[in-house]
Protein backbone atom coordinates (compact mmCIF):
# COMPACT_ATOMS: atom_id res chain seq x y z
CA UNK A 1 0.00 0.00 0.00
CA UNK A 2 1.56 3.47 -0.68
CA UNK A 3 1.61 6.41 1.58
CA UNK A 4 -1.36 8.21 -0.29
CA UNK A 5 -3.74 5.99 0.29
CA UNK A 6 -6.06 7.09 -1.57
CA UNK A 7 -5.72 10.84 0.15
CA UNK A 8 -7.10 14.01 -2.25
CA UNK A 9 -4.94 16.90 -2.35
CA UNK A 10 -5.14 20.41 -3.80
CA UNK A 11 -2.36 21.79 -6.15
CA UNK A 12 -2.41 25.50 -6.74
CA UNK A 13 0.02 26.30 -9.45
CA UNK A 14 0.35 22.88 -9.79
CA UNK A 15 0.91 23.22 -14.11
CA UNK A 16 4.24 25.65 -12.37
CA UNK A 17 8.00 24.66 -11.30
CA UNK A 18 7.49 23.60 -7.84
CA UNK A 19 3.65 22.42 -7.99
CA UNK A 20 4.38 20.07 -10.96
CA UNK A 21 6.63 18.15 -9.38
CA UNK A 22 4.96 18.16 -6.11
CA UNK A 23 1.71 16.52 -8.22
CA UNK A 24 3.94 13.88 -9.57
CA UNK A 25 5.12 13.23 -6.44
CA UNK A 26 1.81 12.51 -4.69
CA UNK A 27 0.09 10.44 -7.82
CA UNK A 28 3.55 8.11 -7.72
CA UNK A 29 2.20 7.45 -3.75
CA UNK A 30 -1.28 7.14 -4.61
CA UNK A 31 -3.21 10.08 -3.61
CA UNK A 32 -5.89 11.68 -5.89
CA UNK A 33 -4.92 15.29 -7.40
CA UNK A 34 -6.76 18.20 -8.54
CA UNK A 35 -5.10 21.35 -9.96
CA UNK A 36 -6.00 24.67 -9.95
CA UNK A 37 -3.73 27.19 -11.93
CA UNK A 38 -4.51 29.66 -14.40
CA UNK A 39 -1.59 29.49 -16.61
CA UNK A 40 -0.46 32.80 -16.15
CA UNK A 41 0.85 34.23 -18.98
CA UNK A 42 4.71 35.52 -17.82
CA UNK A 43 5.26 31.88 -16.95
CA UNK A 44 3.55 29.60 -19.32
CA UNK A 45 3.91 31.35 -22.87
CA UNK A 46 2.42 28.05 -25.46
CA UNK A 47 -0.30 27.24 -22.57
CA UNK A 48 -0.35 24.57 -20.80
CA UNK A 49 2.43 22.83 -20.55
CA UNK A 50 2.83 18.74 -21.49
CA UNK A 51 4.14 18.05 -18.32
CA UNK A 52 0.52 18.59 -16.66
CA UNK A 53 -0.71 14.82 -16.14
CA UNK A 54 -4.18 13.86 -17.27
CA UNK A 55 -4.50 11.97 -14.02
CA UNK A 56 -4.86 14.98 -12.08
CA UNK A 57 -7.85 16.91 -12.35
CA UNK A 58 -7.87 20.58 -14.03
CA UNK A 59 -9.41 23.34 -12.80
CA UNK A 60 -8.14 26.26 -14.99
CA UNK A 61 -8.87 29.02 -13.26
CA UNK A 62 -7.72 32.55 -11.02
CA UNK A 63 -6.70 31.93 -6.91
CA UNK A 64 -8.83 35.02 -6.75
CA UNK A 65 -11.93 33.46 -8.17
CA UNK A 66 -14.16 32.48 -5.19
CA UNK A 67 -16.19 30.41 -7.14
CA UNK A 68 -13.54 28.18 -9.03
CA UNK A 69 -11.54 28.39 -5.36
CA UNK A 70 -14.72 26.96 -3.83
CA UNK A 71 -15.21 24.42 -6.14
CA UNK A 72 -11.80 23.50 -6.39
CA UNK A 73 -11.60 22.72 -2.17
CA UNK A 74 -14.39 20.21 -2.63
CA UNK A 75 -13.52 17.09 -1.36
CA UNK A 76 -9.93 17.67 -0.71
CA UNK A 77 -7.78 16.46 2.41
CA UNK A 78 -4.91 18.66 2.02
CA UNK A 79 -3.87 21.83 0.22
CA UNK A 80 -0.35 22.17 -1.08
CA UNK A 81 -0.87 26.01 -2.01
CA UNK A 82 1.75 27.04 -4.56
CA UNK A 83 0.01 29.79 -7.05
CA UNK A 84 1.64 33.04 -6.48
CA UNK A 85 3.10 35.69 -8.57
CA UNK A 86 6.75 35.53 -8.15
CA UNK A 87 10.15 37.00 -8.73
CA UNK A 88 11.43 40.89 -9.63
CA UNK A 89 8.19 42.01 -11.84
CA UNK A 90 7.83 45.69 -11.41
CA UNK A 91 3.64 45.01 -10.51
CA UNK A 92 3.06 46.22 -7.01
CA UNK A 93 -1.01 45.86 -6.55
CA UNK A 94 -0.64 42.20 -8.66
CA UNK A 95 1.46 40.48 -5.91
CA UNK A 96 -0.74 42.16 -3.19
CA UNK A 97 -3.86 40.54 -5.16
CA UNK A 98 -2.66 37.07 -6.43
CA UNK A 99 -0.54 36.11 -3.24
CA UNK A 100 -1.95 38.18 -0.53
CA UNK A 101 -5.46 38.81 -0.95
CA UNK A 102 -5.58 34.75 -2.69
CA UNK A 103 -4.03 33.00 0.42
CA UNK A 104 -6.68 35.51 2.38
CA UNK A 105 -9.68 34.33 0.46
CA UNK A 106 -8.18 30.69 0.36
CA UNK A 107 -8.33 30.42 4.22
CA UNK A 108 -11.44 32.58 4.65
CA UNK A 109 -13.73 29.84 2.07
CA UNK A 110 -12.39 26.85 4.28
CA UNK A 111 -13.31 28.31 7.26
CA UNK A 112 -16.53 29.96 6.11
CA UNK A 113 -17.97 26.62 4.35
CA UNK A 114 -16.59 24.44 6.99
CA UNK A 115 -14.82 22.21 4.63
CA UNK A 116 -13.28 19.10 6.39
CA UNK A 117 -9.80 20.09 4.59
CA UNK A 118 -7.18 18.06 7.32
CA UNK A 119 -4.49 20.39 6.27
CA UNK A 120 -2.53 23.01 4.62
CA UNK A 121 0.92 23.86 3.31
CA UNK A 122 1.99 26.92 2.08
CA UNK A 123 4.60 27.96 -0.12
CA UNK A 124 6.64 30.69 1.73
CA UNK A 125 9.91 31.51 1.07
CA UNK A 126 13.55 32.59 2.24
CA UNK A 127 12.55 36.22 0.63
CA UNK A 128 10.37 36.52 4.17
CA UNK A 129 14.43 37.07 5.54
CA UNK A 130 15.38 40.79 4.71
CA UNK A 131 19.00 39.48 5.19
CA UNK A 132 21.06 36.35 5.84
CA UNK A 133 21.92 35.40 9.25
CA UNK A 134 25.37 36.62 10.29
CA UNK A 135 28.74 36.65 13.01
CA UNK A 136 29.57 39.88 14.04
CA UNK A 137 33.27 39.36 16.06
CA UNK A 138 32.07 40.96 18.65
CA UNK A 139 28.62 40.34 18.74
CA UNK A 140 28.30 36.59 17.95
CA UNK A 141 24.94 35.68 15.14
CA UNK A 142 23.05 38.84 14.39
CA UNK A 143 20.39 39.53 12.31
CA UNK A 144 21.48 42.68 9.83
CA UNK A 145 18.73 44.69 8.33
CA UNK A 146 18.12 45.01 4.40
CA UNK A 147 21.28 47.72 3.36
CA UNK A 148 20.78 50.48 3.13
CA UNK A 149 19.62 52.33 -0.43
CA UNK A 150 22.91 55.08 -0.28
CA UNK A 151 25.06 52.11 0.72
CA UNK A 152 24.77 50.04 -2.36
CA UNK A 153 24.06 53.21 -4.44
CA UNK A 154 27.90 53.64 -3.26
CA UNK A 155 28.53 50.27 -4.08
CA UNK A 156 29.52 49.20 -1.00
CA UNK A 157 27.97 45.66 -0.88
CA UNK A 158 28.92 44.63 2.94
CA UNK A 159 26.20 43.51 5.56
CA UNK A 160 27.06 45.37 8.89
CA UNK A 161 26.41 44.17 12.71
CA UNK A 162 23.13 46.21 13.35
CA UNK A 163 25.01 47.14 17.16
CA UNK A 164 28.62 47.80 16.33
CA UNK A 165 28.81 48.06 12.30
CA UNK A 166 31.20 45.56 11.95
CA UNK A 167 31.31 43.73 8.76
CA UNK A 168 29.52 40.20 9.19
CA UNK A 169 30.19 37.46 7.71
CA UNK A 170 27.31 34.63 6.46
CA UNK A 171 26.22 31.98 8.49
CA UNK A 172 23.15 29.89 8.02
CA UNK A 173 19.72 31.18 8.64
CA UNK A 174 17.76 29.69 11.07
CA UNK A 175 14.10 29.53 11.50
CA UNK A 176 13.71 31.98 14.50
CA UNK A 177 15.22 35.27 12.25
CA UNK A 178 13.23 38.08 12.35
CA UNK A 179 11.00 38.42 9.19
CA UNK A 180 10.24 41.37 7.08
CA UNK A 181 10.99 41.64 3.56
CA UNK A 182 11.70 44.22 1.76
CA UNK A 183 10.65 43.68 -1.97
CA UNK A 184 7.28 43.62 -3.01
CA UNK A 185 7.09 40.13 -3.28
CA UNK A 186 8.73 39.46 -0.09
CA UNK A 187 6.00 41.42 1.56
CA UNK A 188 3.45 39.33 0.01
CA UNK A 189 5.31 36.21 0.90
CA UNK A 190 5.26 37.46 4.26
CA UNK A 191 1.64 37.92 4.44
CA UNK A 192 1.01 34.98 3.42
CA UNK A 193 2.90 32.80 5.76
CA UNK A 194 1.11 35.06 8.17
CA UNK A 195 -1.78 34.48 7.40
CA UNK A 196 -1.63 31.16 6.92
CA UNK A 197 -0.04 29.84 10.40
CA UNK A 198 -2.41 32.63 12.44
CA UNK A 199 -5.22 31.04 10.62
CA UNK A 200 -4.13 27.66 11.49
CA UNK A 201 -3.86 28.35 15.23
CA UNK A 202 -7.36 29.62 15.36
CA UNK A 203 -9.03 27.35 13.17
CA UNK A 204 -6.94 24.13 14.74
CA UNK A 205 -6.10 23.06 11.24
CA UNK A 206 -2.43 21.87 10.88
CA UNK A 207 -0.56 24.42 9.00
CA UNK A 208 2.91 24.35 7.12
CA UNK A 209 4.55 27.39 5.85
CA UNK A 210 7.74 25.67 3.66
CA UNK A 211 10.08 28.34 3.65
CA UNK A 212 11.31 27.39 0.27
CA UNK A 213 15.44 28.76 -0.74
CA UNK A 214 16.24 29.59 -4.75
CA UNK A 215 14.49 26.58 -6.59
CA UNK A 216 15.74 25.26 -9.76
CA UNK A 217 15.15 22.13 -12.23
CA UNK A 218 13.46 20.95 -15.12
CA UNK A 219 10.15 22.76 -16.02
CA UNK A 220 11.66 26.03 -14.21
CA UNK A 221 9.83 28.47 -17.27
CA UNK A 222 12.68 29.51 -19.69
CA UNK A 223 10.22 32.42 -20.67
CA UNK A 224 10.40 34.53 -17.71
CA UNK A 225 13.30 36.76 -17.55
CA UNK A 226 12.35 37.79 -13.46
CA UNK A 227 13.45 34.49 -12.03
CA UNK A 228 15.68 31.96 -11.79
CA UNK A 229 18.88 32.58 -11.76
CA UNK A 230 19.62 29.22 -13.13
CA UNK A 231 17.52 29.22 -15.66
CA UNK A 232 18.12 32.77 -17.11
CA UNK A 233 21.74 32.43 -17.29
CA UNK A 234 21.46 29.19 -18.96
CA UNK A 235 19.28 30.80 -21.78
CA UNK A 236 21.79 33.92 -21.52
CA UNK A 237 24.27 31.60 -22.28
CA UNK A 238 22.74 29.85 -24.95
CA UNK A 239 21.84 32.50 -26.76
CA UNK A 240 24.95 33.72 -26.82
CA UNK A 241 24.80 36.37 -24.13
CA UNK A 242 26.78 36.90 -21.33
CA UNK A 243 24.82 35.93 -17.66
CA UNK A 244 24.93 39.77 -15.74
CA UNK A 245 25.84 39.52 -12.05
CA UNK A 246 24.39 42.34 -10.15
CA UNK A 247 26.66 43.72 -7.19
CA UNK A 248 29.97 41.98 -7.58
CA UNK A 249 28.37 38.30 -7.99
CA UNK A 250 30.26 37.26 -4.84
CA UNK A 251 26.63 37.44 -2.77
CA UNK A 252 25.79 33.97 -2.09
CA UNK A 253 22.05 31.64 -2.43
CA UNK A 254 21.07 28.58 -1.01
CA UNK A 255 19.79 26.34 -4.19
CA UNK A 256 17.63 23.39 -4.14
CA UNK A 257 16.79 20.96 -6.52
CA UNK A 258 13.00 20.98 -7.28
CA UNK A 259 12.37 17.16 -6.04
CA UNK A 260 13.78 17.64 -3.12
CA UNK A 261 11.37 20.72 -2.85
CA UNK A 262 8.57 18.96 -3.43
CA UNK A 263 9.45 15.79 -1.63
CA UNK A 264 9.56 18.15 1.46
CA UNK A 265 5.84 19.09 0.84
CA UNK A 266 4.88 15.51 0.99
CA UNK A 267 7.14 14.94 4.08
CA UNK A 268 5.45 17.76 5.99
CA UNK A 269 1.89 16.29 5.07
CA UNK A 270 2.66 13.13 6.13
CA UNK A 271 3.35 14.02 9.88
CA UNK A 272 1.96 16.49 12.31
CA UNK A 273 5.81 17.23 13.74
CA UNK A 274 5.58 20.42 12.27
CA UNK A 275 2.51 21.53 12.23
CA UNK A 276 1.91 25.35 12.89
CA UNK A 277 5.31 26.44 12.13
CA UNK A 278 7.76 28.27 9.33
CA UNK A 279 10.09 25.10 8.27
CA UNK A 280 13.16 26.28 6.27
CA UNK A 281 13.57 23.66 3.08
CA UNK A 282 17.20 24.29 0.94
CA UNK A 283 19.92 22.38 0.08
CA UNK A 284 21.89 24.12 3.47
CA UNK A 285 24.82 25.11 1.51
CA UNK A 286 25.86 28.56 -0.11
CA UNK A 287 27.04 29.32 -3.17
CA UNK A 288 27.96 32.74 -4.77
CA UNK A 289 26.22 33.92 -7.97
CA UNK A 290 29.50 34.19 -9.70
CA UNK A 291 30.58 30.84 -8.84
CA UNK A 292 26.74 29.59 -10.69
CA UNK A 293 27.66 31.09 -13.82
CA UNK A 294 30.48 29.55 -13.97
CA UNK A 295 29.07 25.93 -13.34
CA UNK A 296 26.33 26.66 -16.03
CA UNK A 297 28.80 28.13 -18.83
CA UNK A 298 31.28 24.79 -18.07
CA UNK A 299 28.43 22.58 -18.33
CA UNK A 300 26.65 23.90 -20.82
CA UNK A 301 30.74 24.14 -22.60
CA UNK A 302 30.41 27.94 -23.42
CA UNK A 303 33.56 29.98 -22.69
CA UNK A 304 31.50 33.46 -22.11
CA UNK A 305 32.44 34.97 -18.92
CA UNK A 306 29.73 36.74 -16.77
CA UNK A 307 29.95 40.74 -16.59
CA UNK A 308 29.12 42.79 -13.63
CA UNK A 309 28.09 46.51 -14.28
CA UNK A 310 28.07 47.92 -11.16
CA UNK A 311 24.04 47.09 -10.75
CA UNK A 312 21.61 46.18 -8.10
CA UNK A 313 18.71 45.67 -7.03
CA UNK A 314 17.74 47.59 -3.95
CA UNK A 315 15.87 45.15 -1.29
CA UNK A 316 17.68 42.10 -2.00
CA UNK A 317 19.65 40.18 -0.12
CA UNK A 318 23.31 40.10 0.29
CA UNK A 319 23.33 36.13 1.60
CA UNK A 320 20.92 33.90 2.43
CA UNK A 321 21.54 30.11 3.23
CA UNK A 322 18.93 28.29 5.02
CA UNK A 323 19.92 26.45 8.33
CA UNK A 324 17.49 23.26 7.56
CA UNK A 325 18.14 21.77 10.97
CA UNK A 326 14.36 22.08 11.69
CA UNK A 327 12.82 19.55 8.68
CA UNK A 328 16.34 17.47 8.93
CA UNK A 329 14.44 15.99 12.33
CA UNK A 330 11.83 14.58 10.46
CA UNK A 331 14.29 12.88 8.51
CA UNK A 332 14.54 15.70 5.13
CA UNK A 333 17.79 15.48 3.33
CA UNK A 334 18.62 17.08 -0.03
CA UNK A 335 19.20 14.30 -2.85
CA UNK A 336 20.56 16.35 -5.60
CA UNK A 337 23.46 18.34 -5.56
CA UNK A 338 23.95 21.99 -7.62
CA UNK A 339 25.95 20.10 -10.00
CA UNK A 340 24.13 17.39 -10.93
CA UNK A 341 20.60 19.26 -10.75
CA UNK A 342 22.46 21.60 -13.56
CA UNK A 343 22.74 18.87 -15.62
CA UNK A 344 19.06 17.69 -14.74
CA UNK A 345 17.89 21.26 -16.20
CA UNK A 346 20.02 21.88 -18.96
CA UNK A 347 19.35 18.68 -20.50
CA UNK A 348 15.43 19.42 -19.91
CA UNK A 349 16.34 22.70 -21.81
CA UNK A 350 17.67 21.53 -24.86
CA UNK A 351 14.41 19.33 -25.65
CA UNK A 352 12.53 22.66 -25.42
CA UNK A 353 13.35 23.67 -28.81
CA UNK A 354 14.36 27.57 -29.70
CA UNK A 355 15.64 29.22 -27.07
CA UNK A 356 15.64 32.93 -26.86
CA UNK A 357 16.87 35.70 -24.61
CA UNK A 358 14.15 37.74 -22.92
CA UNK A 359 16.14 38.68 -20.52
CA UNK A 360 18.33 42.29 -22.21
CA UNK A 361 14.06 43.34 -22.65
CA UNK A 362 13.34 42.81 -19.22
CA UNK A 363 16.37 44.48 -17.65
CA UNK A 364 15.85 47.58 -19.31
CA UNK A 365 12.26 48.16 -18.34
CA UNK A 366 13.59 46.95 -14.61
CA UNK A 367 15.75 49.97 -14.82
CA UNK A 368 13.34 52.51 -15.92
CA UNK A 369 11.41 51.42 -12.74
CA UNK A 370 14.76 51.45 -10.65
CA UNK A 371 14.03 47.61 -10.04
CA UNK A 372 17.58 47.28 -11.12
CA UNK A 373 20.07 50.57 -10.17
CA UNK A 374 23.63 51.58 -11.19
CA UNK A 375 25.94 52.24 -8.66
CA UNK A 376 26.66 56.06 -8.22
CA UNK A 377 29.72 57.08 -9.30
CA UNK A 378 31.35 60.37 -7.76
CA UNK A 379 33.77 60.77 -10.61
N1 LIG B 1 11.19 29.07 -7.48
C1 LIG B 1 11.72 29.56 -6.37
O1 LIG B 1 12.92 29.81 -6.30
C2 LIG B 1 10.85 29.81 -5.16
C3 LIG B 1 11.49 30.15 -3.97
C4 LIG B 1 10.73 30.40 -2.85
C5 LIG B 1 9.34 30.29 -2.91
N2 LIG B 1 8.73 29.96 -4.07
C6 LIG B 1 7.27 29.87 -4.07
O2 LIG B 1 6.90 28.58 -4.53
C7 LIG B 1 5.64 28.66 -5.20
C8 LIG B 1 5.76 28.02 -6.56
O3 LIG B 1 6.71 28.72 -7.32
P1 LIG B 1 7.35 28.16 -8.66
O4 LIG B 1 8.78 28.40 -8.60
O5 LIG B 1 6.85 26.80 -8.92
O6 LIG B 1 6.75 29.20 -9.70
P2 LIG B 1 6.03 28.96 -11.09
O7 LIG B 1 5.79 30.31 -11.65
O8 LIG B 1 6.75 27.96 -11.91
O9 LIG B 1 4.64 28.31 -10.66
C9 LIG B 1 3.59 29.06 -10.12
C10 LIG B 1 2.31 28.56 -10.76
O10 LIG B 1 1.24 29.32 -10.22
C11 LIG B 1 0.40 29.70 -11.26
N3 LIG B 1 -0.26 30.97 -10.92
C12 LIG B 1 0.30 32.22 -10.92
N4 LIG B 1 -0.63 33.14 -10.62
C13 LIG B 1 -1.79 32.45 -10.45
C14 LIG B 1 -3.12 32.86 -10.16
N5 LIG B 1 -3.43 34.15 -10.03
N6 LIG B 1 -4.07 31.90 -10.05
C15 LIG B 1 -3.77 30.60 -10.23
N7 LIG B 1 -2.52 30.16 -10.52
C16 LIG B 1 -1.56 31.08 -10.62
C17 LIG B 1 1.28 29.85 -12.48
O11 LIG B 1 0.54 29.69 -13.70
C18 LIG B 1 2.28 28.74 -12.27
O12 LIG B 1 1.92 27.54 -12.91
C19 LIG B 1 5.25 30.13 -5.22
O13 LIG B 1 4.39 30.36 -4.14
C20 LIG B 1 6.56 30.84 -4.99
O14 LIG B 1 6.38 32.10 -4.39
C21 LIG B 1 9.45 29.72 -5.19
ZN1 LIG C 1 28.75 43.81 16.34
Amino acid sequence: MTHGDGRRALVTGGAGLIGSHIVDQLLREGWRVRILDNLEPQTHKHGKPAWVPSQAAWSEADIRDRAAVTAALQDIDVVFHQAAYGGYMPDISKYVAVNSFGTAQLLEIIRDDNLPIKKVVVASSQAVYSEGAAICPQHGQVAPPTRPLAQLQSGDWQVRCPTCGAVASPTATPEEMPIGGETVYAITKVDQERLALTWGRQTGIPTVALRYSCTYGPRQSIFNPYTGVIAIFSTRLLAGQPPVLYEDGEQTRDMCFVEDIARANLLVASTDALDGLPVNVGSGVATTIRTMAAMVAEALGIRIEPVAHGEFRPGEMRHLCSNTARIQAIGYQPQVDLLAGIERYLAWIRTQGDIRDYFAAAEAILRTKRIVQQVQSHG
